[in-house]
């Protein structure tokens, strides 16, 4: 299996590109079902995770051409209905599928995709929205069976905000009779973005960026070209990576109004941030101020950014206490970090970070994407060198991230073990 090699690499210069979302995509390739005929993606990354939604796409009967930055989805045969448990247990965004299997093919089986390494992960809220819309749901043998002969606009009431809820009820709910309203909905970029492709194919929704959506339900929908927004994760984890150096990196193609949340707390942490259109500099300090973050929905601070903003804290000058609201466990790296001698301890479901003068390599292990993503910035400071292994999560999510950091002049490389 592969391994990530790290050698202390504390400065860093020059300028990183930042890749299309992969959580922008994932949906997208989703909603691409909805609409017999090509659809085109641009800005696509080179991710695991998208050879995954790939290959189930093409199991429902849909032709995905994937090239270099590019991808093209032709639905016009989709005609199977079973997103299988090998597929849907590799990658939770598998879910996707069932809004646009409903709307087309009005029934649906997709495996449960259960739990991982970040927490227990329900669906329920994906489940109740499809009821609202008038699908009947039995759950059997580990699926969820769901159909609806003709799915009726409705009010939907999210009891909770989220992402991927949100997104499969406004893809079934756009080709859905008549009127849904859905209130309490998740607000993240990648959210608008999705209302954004589904109004350009023909969709009517309203209440963009707010927590209340209204769509007006259409007949049909048509395919379209759509590029992906930059990727608000792959560039915060570069500007963690800047403000770890010992002089500025410039972040590019990112898209700053999405990462104002951590702009706010890398001030308060000493750096500098110098914004220009789609690029952000970030000038480290001398020396890190302790921090206290509290991940929640956005505009607030990503859980997705948690782990790596805890590498940040662990060199700070004091102690900062870490929290996360979204999945009070996804604390699998403190074990991790504290190899590399880092000084955490949790406090229930907060990590308190003692700051320490310097971290110090040794083999990890990575256990989640984000997690990987903080163990390769922590190799980046610590001393000697850092082998992170399991790196096939970290290949789930980000786009070469040993040549972008080479980039910069980071000693990091891949080992084919
Ligand atoms: C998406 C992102 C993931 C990010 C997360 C939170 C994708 C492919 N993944 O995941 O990277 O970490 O948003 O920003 O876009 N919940 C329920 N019932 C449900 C659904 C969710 O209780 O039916 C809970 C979750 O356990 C969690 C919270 O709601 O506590 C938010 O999760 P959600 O926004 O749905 O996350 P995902 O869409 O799975």
């Amino acid at each position: 299996m592969d391994r990530i090699i790290i050698e202390e690499s504390r400065n860093l210069s020059g300028n990183i590109k930042v890749s299309g979302a992969k959580n922008a995509i994932l949906p997208a390739m989703a909603v691409a079902l909805l609409a017999p005929g090509k659809s085109l993606l641009t800005n696509v990354p080179n991710l695991i995770d998208l050879k995954s939604m790939a290959h189930l796409l093409r199991v429902l009967g849909a032709r995905v051409d994937y090239d270099v930055d590019s991808m093209s989805i032709d639905s016009s045969d989709l005609c199977f209905n079973e997103a299988p448990y090998e597929l849907v247990s590799k990658m939770r965004a598998s879910v996707y599928v069932l809004g646009p299997l409903l709307a087309r093919l009005k029934e649906a089986r997709v495996s449960f995709p259960g739990g991982c390494a970040i927490g227990t992960r329900p669906v329920d809220l994906h489940l109740k929205a499809m009821e609202a819309l008038g699908a009947t749901i039995n759950i059997d043998q580990g699926y969820i069976h769901a159909k609806a002969d003709e799915l009726k606009g409705a009010d939907i009431h999210f009891d909770k905000s989220s992402v991927g809820a949100t997104i499969n009820a406004l893809m079934a709910a756009v080709l859905a009779k008549g009127t849904t309203r859905m209130f309490n909905c998740a607000k993240e970029p990648e959210v608008d973005f999705t209302v954004d492709m589904l109004n350009k194919m023909g969709a009517k929704i309203t209440g963009r960026s707010t927590k209340t959506l209204t769509i007006e339900g259409v007949d049909s929908l048509y395919p379209v070209k759509m590029e992906m927004i930059p990727d608000r994760i792959e560039a915060g984890t570069f500007m963690i990576a800047g403000a770890l150096s010992t002089s500025p990196i410039t972040v590019t193609n990112c898209e700053p109004a999405h990462l104002e949340a951590l702009m706010e707390k890398l001030r308060e942490a000493g750096c500098e941030l110098i914004v220009e259109g789609s690029s952000v500099t970030v000038v480290p300090p001398k020396k890190i101020k302790p921090v206290d973050v509290v991940a929640v929905p956005h505009p607030g601070f990503p859980t997705d950014l948690q782990a790596q903003f805890t590498v940040l804290m662990t060199l700070a000058d004091g102690t900062s206490r870490i929290e996360d609201t979204i999945f009070p466990e996804r604390f699998m790296h403190v074990a991790e970090l504290n190899r590399l001698q880092a000084d955490i301890r949790m406090e229930g479901n907060v990590a308190v970070v003692n700051g320490v003068e310097a971290l110090g390599g040794a083999e990890v292990m990575a256990t989640d994407l984000r997690a990987s993503a903080a163990l390769v910035l922590a190799g980046l400071v610590a001393k000697g060198k850092t082998t992170v292994s399991r790196i096939y999560h970290i290949d789930r999510g980000y786009d070469r991230i040993e040549e972008k950091l080479g980039g910069l002049g980071a000693k990091i490389y891949r080992e084919n073990a």
